[in-house]
Parts: structure tokens; C-alpha cells; sequence
């Protein structure tokens, strides 16, 4: 893994905003990964910024978005397609229909969940994926004790993690699912480069834990270690626990 601690979140944006526009200079049809929730915010707005200067453009692209809650209305502002919609695919140009994500309201999650896989491989894979990482050091949705290996599948979210996204629905834990759809561990694994940002003195113990914990299930980001191409982008709070 290579980890960089970078003074604040617009760096972070800047650096993580450097790879992709090098991906789409060197493979105009190139396949992104998107995350959800605040990590990510600054490489979207980088990206909408280079993109609206002439400098980036998506047209021949393609992205998968990591997760989605499972049950949410389809109008619902926080319905992580909505968010997603809002917050970078509705100011780019990717192609009508190219942006996918797992559908949280399928009336066979599971079979969803298997087409959704088979929908990235038959894209070609995720040459760059984003992530951020919960302060339980879940990735996407994976939280601890989850099979490091497996596939897109329907989760439980933790306490932790239902309280940490309260503050997207009114600051009231009972308004936040309960279940997600999420890429697995070995979907993630699958891109060809990872980039995981992080933020804030919140982060801390988990970055702790990805860059110098034992791969576990305990902590699901720690698998990263495993993967050939992963850039770790924090400020210096997430860096904060570092030795
Ligand atoms: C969202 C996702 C989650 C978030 C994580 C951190 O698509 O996959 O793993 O990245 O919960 O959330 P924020 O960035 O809001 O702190």
C-alpha cells in the first residue's frame, strides 16, 4: 500500500482527482468505482471542476457504485443512487445509463446482487476504485466479521455504523436502514487500483488499523494490505494514531 498524509480534504480531492484524470487520459473507456457518504465529496468536486475546464471528460465511461440501503424510497434524498446522482454523476457526462449501482429495492436481493457482480465483470472490471472507510473500518458495507472474500451480498449494518450515518436522516438512528446491498470484499479486491481517502480524528483508529493492524476480518480494510495497487490518502487527524 502506498499511504500519503496529506495536509487537508481539498488535497486529498486533488491527488485522488490526479489518478483518475490520468486513468481517462490513458483509457478514455475506462470503469470507476464510487463510494458514497463525506470521504469522497472533495475528489467529486475536483472532478466536476476539471471535467467543466475541458481537461476530464467520461463520455466513454463507466462507473459501479459500491453499496445501497436496502428498502429506502426511491425519491428518498439519501437513496445512495440519489446521492450519487446529486453529488458528481448529474455534473459529468458519462452516457446515459452507465452509471450502475445495486438495486436496494430488488424483490430477489440475493439474485440482484449476483447479477450485479456478473454486470461489472461483463464491463470489463473496475480499473479504479473509491473508498472510503467507517470508523469501525468497514469498506463499502462490509463491517467487521465478514468473509473477506465474498461477493456482493445483502448486510446488516452495525450500531456503529447506523449511528455514524445518522447524520444523514435528521440525526435520528431509526430513519437509517437496518440492511444494505453491498459489494463484497472480493468484488473490491477485483479493481485494478484502490484509492481509499479519509478524514478526521474519527478515522484514526481505523487507519491505525489498515496500515499497521494484522489483515482480519475485525478490521474488513485491513485486507487492502493484499492488493497490489492501493493508495491510502488521509489527513493528518486519520493519520493521527500512525506510529
Ligand atoms: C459508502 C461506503 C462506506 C463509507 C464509509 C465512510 O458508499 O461505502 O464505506 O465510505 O461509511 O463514510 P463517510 O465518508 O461518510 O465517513
Amino acid at each position: 500500500m502506498r499511504i500519503a498524509i496529506l495536509p487537508d480534504d481539498a488535497t486529498i480531492g486533488k491527488v485522488a482527482a490526479d489518478l483518475i484524470e490520468e486513468l481517462y487520459r490513458e483509457k478514455p473507456n475506462a470503469v470507476l468505482g464510487l463510494a458514497t457518504g463525506s470521504s469522497p465529496l472533495s475528489i467529486y468536486r475536483e472532478l466536476i471542476e476539471r471535467h467543466q475546464a475541458g481537461k476530464l471528460s467520461f463520455k466513454e465511461g463507466k462507473a459501479f457504485m459500491l453499496d445501497e440501503y436496502v428498502g429506502i424510497a426511491a425519491d428518498h434524498p439519501e437513496r445512495y443512487r440519489n446521492v450519487i446522482h446529486t453529488e458528481i454523476a448529474s455534473h459529468v457526462d458519462f452516457p446515459e445509463g452507465c452509471v450502475n449501482g445495486p438495486d436496494g429495492n430488488a424483490e430477489d436481493l440475493h439474485a440482484a446482487c449476483a447479477a450485479y457482480d456478473q454486470s461489472i465483470k461483463d464491463a470489463g472490471g473496475v480499473d479504479l476504485q473509491i473508498l472510503g472507510i467507517g470508523s469501525d473500518g468497514h469498506i463499502a458495507f462490509n463491517e467487521p466479521g465478514e468473509s473477506l472474500t465474498c461477493r456482493t451480498h445483502v448486510g446488516v449494518l452495525t450500531e456503529q455504523t447506523r449511528r455514524d450515518n445518522a447524520r444523514f436522516f435528521d440525526g435520528d438512528i431509526d430513519q437509517v436502514p437496518t440492511h444494505c446491498v453491498t459489494q463484497g470484499l472480493g468484488t473490491i479486491m477485483d479493481a485494478r487500483r484502490l484509492v481509499l481517502v479519509a478524514q478526521g480524528k474519527g478515522k484514526a483508529r481505523a487507519i491505525k488499523e489498515l496500515v499497521e493492524g494484522a489483515v482480519s476480518a475485525k478490521w474488513p480494510a485491513t485486507i487492502m494490505q493484499m492488493h497490489q495497487d492501493a493508495w491510502v490518502l488521509v489527513d493528518e487527524e486519520a493519520a493521527s494514531e500512525l506510529e
